[in-house]
């Protein structure tokens, strides 16, 4: 499973309809879809999704943003694919991402930050594993 990630695309970029230019993007780094689904998650879904940062103070902000709207949630395949996602997003803060990242071309902000990317192999896993069974991945 080292070769995958996972990301969704957040509901203020889906909003603002940068879904298809993020997964040119993704696509264009060499990244292959192997899983997709545009969803919505509840707020439960939410919180539990996000569980890890439960003591941290944005939480309740961050829960109530993801449940806002509808999403697009993908697992992607490609050699150190976790590490390489998280360049090509960019940095959480948009004001510290570089140039060329997708936070730094449709970020809003540091909660509204338009693409998630997991932290670690073991996250991709789980994550992954949160919204797709074996026969939605390709
Ligand atoms: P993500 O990569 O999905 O992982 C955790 C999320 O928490 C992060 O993106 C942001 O959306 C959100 N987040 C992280 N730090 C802050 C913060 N200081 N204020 C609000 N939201 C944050």
């Amino acid at each position: 499973m080292t070769n995958r990630t996972f990301t969704m695309i957040k509901p203020e970029a889906v909003a603002a309809g940068h879904a298809g230019k993020i997964i040119d993007m993704i696509t264009s780094s060499g990244f292959k879809v192997i899983a997709l689904k545009y969803t919505r998650l509840s707020r439960e879904e939410a919180g539990t999704f996000y569980e890890v940062h439960k003591e941290r103070p944005f939480y309740g902000e961050l829960v109530e943003y993801m449940a806002s709207g509808p999403i697009y949630a993908a697992i992607l395949e490609k050699s150190n694919a976790v590490e390489d996602f998280r360049k090509l997003i960019g940095a959480t803060d948009p004001a510290q991402a570089e140039e060329g990242t997708i936070r730094k071309r449709f970020a809003e902000s540091k909660a509204k930050n338009a693409c998630h990317g997991s932290d670690s192999n073991e996250n991709a896993e789980i994550e992954g594993n949160f919204f797709f069974s074996g026969r939605e991945r390709f």
